[in-house]
């Protein structure tokens, strides 16, 4: 079976109903970002920024995977997929996906400010003020903000360097090191890129561009992949 990578930004989950960030009507015109995504931020003003993920943590409880997230699940029949994820929420997931990594961390999990190898399940649950690990330490969201390290990225590019075909779905590729990826992308290796609105790939490499929504644009790539299977 070929390896099929696939990295997800917030447009995969906009036909769900969830915001994007940078759109018109995305999440940073309505918050600032270093306020709410920020350790500078947590700091400032916390009950903020708690706030701010238990409002998302209750939405997603109501939150369904859209076409494009059960497509992906779809073409787990005829390649081995690995999905590399942005995003913070569950619903690659929740619609079936096998193998999902999550870059920025996910919104069912709480993690300890004092030992960051506590980490929590805490499902759809908000997190309060004085909510704490076992050690008395002020649980936050097991969520990367701004300016820190993105554990995940060794094995993202790992996965990456394997990729047969890679494939991009809803994101801006301007958040690293997430849009750096792409380099790890070996040469014989075709890359599509599904997005409605134009991308700046920080690449110079061909990319396929499917010029769709998440949803439409999945289904476009299941024709491609399973004709050129097939030829
Ligand atoms: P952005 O808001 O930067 O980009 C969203 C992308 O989705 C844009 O390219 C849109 O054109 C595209 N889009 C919009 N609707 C779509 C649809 N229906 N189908 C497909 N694509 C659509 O969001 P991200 O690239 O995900 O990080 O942002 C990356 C990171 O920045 C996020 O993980 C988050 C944010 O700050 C953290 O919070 C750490």
């Amino acid at each position: 079976m070929k390896k099929l990578v696939v990295l997800t930004g917030s447009g995969v989950s906009s036909e769900s109903g969830l915001k994007t960030f940078r759109d018109s009507g995305g999440l940073w015109e309505d918050y600032d970002v270093m306020e709410v995504a920020s350790y500078a931020g947590w700091t400032k003003n916390r009950d903020l920024v708690l706030r701010f993920y238990n409002e998302r943590r209750a939405q997603l409880k109501e939150t369904m995977p859209n076409e494009a997230h059960t497509g992906l699940v779809d073409l787990e029949k005829k390649f081995d997929v690995s999905i590399i994820t942005q995003n913070v929420d569950n619903l690659h997931e929740k619609a079936g996906s096998r193998n999902v990594l999550h870059l920025h961390g996910i919104l069912t999990r709480a993690r300890s400010t004092g030992d960051p190898s506590l980490v929590y399940d805490i499902g759809y649950n908000p997190i309060r003020p004085g909510d704490t690990c076992e050690k008395g330490f002020q649980l936050r969201p097991d969520i990367v903000w701004f300016g820190e390290a993105v554990p995940a990225i060794e094995e993202a590019a790992s996965i990456t360097s394997h990729a047969d075909i890679f494939v991009v779905i809803g994101t801006s590729m301007v958040v690293y090191p997430a849009a750096g990826l792409i380099e790890y992308v070996p040469k014989h290796a075709p890359i599509y890129l599904i997005d409605p609105n134009e991308v700046t790939v920080p690449v110079y490499r061909h990319i396929h561009f499917i010029r769709e929504k998440a949803g439409k644009g999945v289904d476009v790539l299941k024709e491609i992949l399973i004709k050129e299977s097939s030829s």
